[in-house]
């Protein structure tokens, strides 16, 4: 018999899964053969997967007009029953001239990905006007060039979106090792259930784990015992698709994050790892909310955030991008999150008087050390140790091979 769930309910009430039944592969294959292709890039493919597994629950498709307008303009949509549903980023499909025209009066499509299968059918399709200046503009807030999904992913996609139903033929897979972690919401919620979790709290993240995520991470746990949870479970959820170029890889990160597990920064036994398959889009307080939305769906009920989620530094000033307190205060008032419950973290960075990772104070400012990105990179790169506490030495060896097979490059 299913377990009787208690966890948190999707957006929209029940989760949406797009891969069609095995039943009907076969015959839904033929009928792709017969459509008009859209070829997909890359991060296409990565949204596909997405959609196909429910994060993005209700939407059931790449957004025609009306979505693509209410998220723009609303971060949210519009439910039939005057409910709202977080939806920050417009998750759209670009198509270019010559593709619109050989669309022309047909309802449906085939959806090809880079290696040259037919994936998706999207149907009652409609086709619309892709402003790329209003698009980029309303989602990071700049028109600055270097925002690297923009120059990556928008300024060479064309001048249409083409929104519809989608139906994905079969699970959307990698085979690049870790589809094994790449589990769905329904996997997932299946995974707490079984657990028996009576609280998930959801971490996400783009970049290896130091001490002071762990501390977070830890400091939740805790939070949550004291509020009366028996069985709270971590989700550690970084994330797989699309990053920019001088982000640690995901294999790379992958494997550090096993040796913080066996380490035992974090716990095993209460924690699970998983691969949230979203590309990134570094639209800070506007992407934060998507990232805690699509928790919901796959069955989170509190979500960590910290100082500067889903930040980047200004592509061309000396400066973040975004306000790092930002993202925590706007997750905290998003519309259609009320139901989500948002633990906001103070900014944690070296202590090099207790040695180890704490949230900073400000009132001994110069007695903390912040170790960016950039500085665990100078650290690799001079063979030189990060100070005692900042990383277990298991993860912090997994950086050091990573960041010498890029100078042997
Ligand atoms: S993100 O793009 O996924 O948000 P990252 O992997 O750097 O970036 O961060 C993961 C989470 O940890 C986010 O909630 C972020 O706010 C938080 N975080 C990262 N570094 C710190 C820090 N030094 N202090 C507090 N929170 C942090």
């Amino acid at each position: 018999a299913p377990i009787r769930s208690s966890l948190i309910d999707p957006d929209g009430g029940t989760l949406v899964d797009l891969v069609v039944p095995e039943t009907q592969r076969a015959s839904k294959v033929f009928e792709a053969e017969s459509l008009p292709k859209v070829q997909l890039a890359k991060i296409d493919l990565e949204w596909v997967h997405v959609l196909s597994e429910g994060w993005t629950s209700p939407l059931k498709g790449f957004m025609r007009e009306n979505e693509y307008l209410q998220s723009l303009h609303f971060n949210s949509l519009r439910m039939k029953d005057g409910s709202l549903v977080n939806m920050s980023l417009p998750i759209v499909l670009a198509i270019d001239d010559e593709t619109k025209g050989r669309i022309g009066s047909s309802s449906h499509v085939a959806l090809v990905a880079p290696h040259g299968d037919c994936v998706a059918i999207l149907r009652s399709i409609e086709i619309y006007k892709h402003n790329k200046e209003e698009r980029i503009a309303r989602t990071w807030g700049t028109t600055a060039p270097g925002l690297p999904y923009v120059d990556e992913v928008i300024t060479p996609a064309g001048n249409w979106l083409i929104g519809g139903d989608l139906e994905v033929l079969k699970p959307i897979k990698h085979n690049d090792g870790l589809d094994n972690y790449r589990l769905s919401p329904k996997q997932l919620r299946r995974e707490f259930d079984r657990r028996k979790a009576d609280a998930v709290f959801a971490f996400q993240l783009r970049n290896p784990v130091h001490n002071g995520h762990a501390l977070l991470m830890n400091d939740t746990r805790k939070r949550l015992l004291e509020m009366g949870y028996k069985n709270p479970i971590l989700l550690l959820h970084p994330l797989g698709g699309f990053t920019k170029a001088d982000d640690v890889p995901l294999d790379v990160r992958m494997e550090q994050h096993s040796k913080v597990l066996e380490d035992g920064v974090l716990d095993p036994e209460t924690t699970i790892v998983a691969i949230f398959p979203s590309p990134m889009h570094y639209a800070g307080p506007t992407e934060v909310q998507w990232h805690a939305k699509a928790r919901i769906n796959a069955g989170a009920n509190f979500y960590i955030v910290g100082r500067d989620p889903a930040g980047m530094s200004h592509p061309t000033e000396k400066r973040d991008l975004y306000d790092p307190d930002h993202g925590k205060k706007v997750l905290s008032m998003a519309p259609g999150l009320e139901k989500l419950n948002i633990l906001p973290f103070r900014v944690a960075a070296y202590d090099t008087v207790e040695k180890k990772m704490a949230f900073f104070d400000p009132t001994r400012a110069n007695e903390f050390l912040f170790i960016s990105g950039t500085k665990m990179r100078t650290y690799a790169r001079n063979r030189e140790n990060p100070p005692d506490g900042f990383m277990c030495p298991g993860g912090w060896n997994v950086l050091v091979k990573y960041y010498e097979s890029l100078q042997a490059q």
